[in-house]
């Protein structure tokens, strides 16, 4: 074992330079650890760890490290488990997104700067799988994912309760009397009745099961619920797993390659993945150095069916999405009909996704259904242009039979629709002007959100799917169309415009359109604009704030941030991170 090529030897057995490696070795000695765990030509696998008492979501980890330890010591590796900066998804503020960069950071200074040779990713709640993918990606050691799991299914009077979506049914419940305060609070925790991850089809679930369809998982390693054997067996098993990653030298850049995050975009629309995937996988893409862009999630991931029926676009929660046969039931549904562009890519088993999931069917067709049977066709996303934005999502698949009357039905303009622009400036100003009647928003009304970008709000809010004035719900007008410069959540199933980039406060076509504007869509040519002239555009470029829709920041990361962001449509990476690299074996 003593010859592998260990970048750990660095650090603890350097023949030219004793003095350092006597510095390094008697305090990583002083808390038990011996010389042969440390010299012997073991690998170090670190185990960056994403669970804590800050993260209920992924606090499941702290247990399954201690199984990933057993694993990774069986086949002969030592463990350093690696904490990494906390993100909760409903609990930090001004919002979760902001810290993923952050995250980012300091796990490529832990993986680089200490004497780690490969690593276990805990991942789980939304943010934290990419925040570790991009990390390991510019590391670029040899690098596992374990999730942590979903929660277990919420139920509430016989019926599943899923996280986040239950909220919006609580409300309605609360306002007709049946429940109280206290009934609101137990029916919104059904939802949450174990340790995992939201149950729901959320970013969460998104982002898991795409590490997975990435490879950077073991096959099934995503669905698994949080308190189940499996999930502990799971992680043994990639314990075990990293260890002979080490030997053969598999890193990120062999499995995260081009055909990966094809398969990936073909995987999220067969899901029904969030919107907020798009930005996530081009942040990992560009710390690899892999291309990829907005137009293909449209051109790889439009066409592609729905087949995963879990709340919200469908019924069912995590635990039936894992006793139906989990993500590698879908990608076998998908190759049954041919629909997978690249089985070839390889995964983190040493196996192709092919080999791995070819053939896998779905366990239960209620809640993993066949293609030639999907609950809907073209379920993927179309990125649109124009004077209001360079690129925004849309799911076209969720637009409602009522807005599709209403908007895309005219026979001499079909699938496009006009409508006068009523315009928010902040979350803030949403809330204080929507249900105000000078503003005489009706059905043909376009609300547009800025302020709600990376920088306007700094990471990004998730408030695109704004709700109609109270007087248009009263008579019955559900839906408007949205369109903005924050993200939506993935427990969301509004038709919105979103993501737009670049933001209003980067300078983007959004900051200039006013109330009163007309603006036109169109799904067939994907093009959205304000139907303003030119001169008019630069005239109100010209008299706009230098910093427009920014208020003032409220930490110090957050002006960093704000400084060094790019948009949406670049992965709302830090400028100039993606030029380091595949440092470890750059720099050794
Ligand atoms: Fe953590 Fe949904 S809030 S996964
Ligand atoms: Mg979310």
């Amino acid at each position: 074992m003593t010859d592998r090529k260990l970048r750990s030897r660095a650090w603890f057995n350097n023949p030219d330079n004793q003095e350092m490696t006597a510095l390094y070795l008697e305090r990583y000695l002083n808390y038990g650890l011996t010389r042969e765990e440390l010299q012997s030509g073991k690998p170090i696998i670190g185990i960056a760890q994403t669970g804590s008492d800050l993260s209920p979501c992924n606090r499941h980890h702290i247990e399954l490290a201690k199984r990933v330890r057993d694993g990774v010591v069986s086949s002969g590796g030592t463990v350093m488990e690696i904490p990494v900066h906390p993100i909760q998804e409903t609990g930090k503020r001004p919002t979760a997104s902001l810290d993923r960069n952050l995250a980012y950071l300091s796990l490529v200074e832990s993986l680089y700067g200490y004497p780690i040779d490969a690593v276990v990713l805990m991942i789980g709640c939304d943010k934290t799988t990419p925040a570790l993918l991009m990390a390991a990606s510019t590391v670029n050691i040899p690098a596992i994912a374990l999730s942590v799991g979903p929660m277990l299914n919420g139920w509430f009077r016989g019926e599943r309760t899923g996280s986040g979506t239950i909220v919006w049914k609580a409300r309605e419940l609360l306002a007709a009397g049946e429940i109280d305060d206290d009934g609101f609070m137990e029916l919104v925790a059904s939802s949450a009745p174990s340790t995992g991850f939201c149950n729901t089809m959320g970013t969460a679930t998104t982002m898991n099961s795409l590490a997975e369809a990435l490879g950077m998982q073991l096959p099934g390693s995503a669905a698994i619920p949080a308190p189940y054997r499996e999930r502990g067996q799971m992680a043994y098993e990639t314990g075990k797993r990293i260890v002979q990653m080490v030997d053969e030298d598999l890193r990120p850049t062999d499995i995260m390659t081009r055909e990966a995050f094809e398969n990936a975009i073909v995987v999220n629309s067969a899901i029904g993945g969030s919107t907020n995937a798009p930005i996530h996988l081009k942040a990992i893409a560009s710390h690899l150095g892999v291309p990829l862009s907005n137009d293909d999630w449209q051109t790889h991931g439009h066409k592609v069916p729905l087949i995963v029926n879990l709340q919200p676009a469908g019924e069912y929660l995590g635990e039936d999405y894992h006793r139906a046969g989990g993500l590698p039931a879908v990608v076998g549904e998908l190759m049954a009909a041919n629909m997978l562009p690249h089985p070839g890519a390889k995964t983190v088993n040493g196996r192709s996704i092919g080999e791995n999931c070819g053939e896998r069917r779905s366990e239960n067709p209620d809640v993993i259904r066949t293609v030639a049977e999907p609950l809907k066709r073209d379920a993927g996303f179309i990125n649109l242009k124009g004077n209001l934005f360079d690129s925004a999502i849309m799911k076209t698949s969720v637009i409602s039979k009522e807005f599709q009357d209403r908007y895309l039905s005219n026979p001499d303009d079909p699938n496009a629709f006009e409508g006068r622009a009523v315009v928010f400036d902040s979350i803030e100003d949403y809330h204080k002007r929507i249900d105000d009647e000078s503003l005489a928003i009706d059905e043909y009304c376009v609300l547009i959100m800025r302020g709600a970008g990376p920088i306007g709000y700094p990471g990004g809010a998730e408030v695109v799917n704004m709700r109609p004035p109270a007087y248009l719900l009263r008579k019955g007008i559900h839906s408007l169309p949205c369109v903005g410069d924050g993200r939506q959540s993935g427990t969301s199933g509004s038709p919105s415009i979103l993501n737009a980039s670049p933001e209003a406060a980067a300078g983007g076509g959004l900051g200039l359109v006013q109330t009163g504007d007309r603006v036109r869509i169109d799904l067939t040519k994907c093009t959205a604009d304000m139907l303003v002239d030119a001169a008019e555009l630069d005239k109100r470029r010209a008299a706009l704030p230098e910093r427009p829709y920014s208020p003032e920041s409220q930490s110090p990361w957050q002006e960093i941030f704000r400084e060094k962001t790019e948009q949406f449509a670049e992965g709302m990476v830090l400028r100039g991170a993606t030029e380091y690299r595949d440092i470890a074996r750059k720099m050794g």
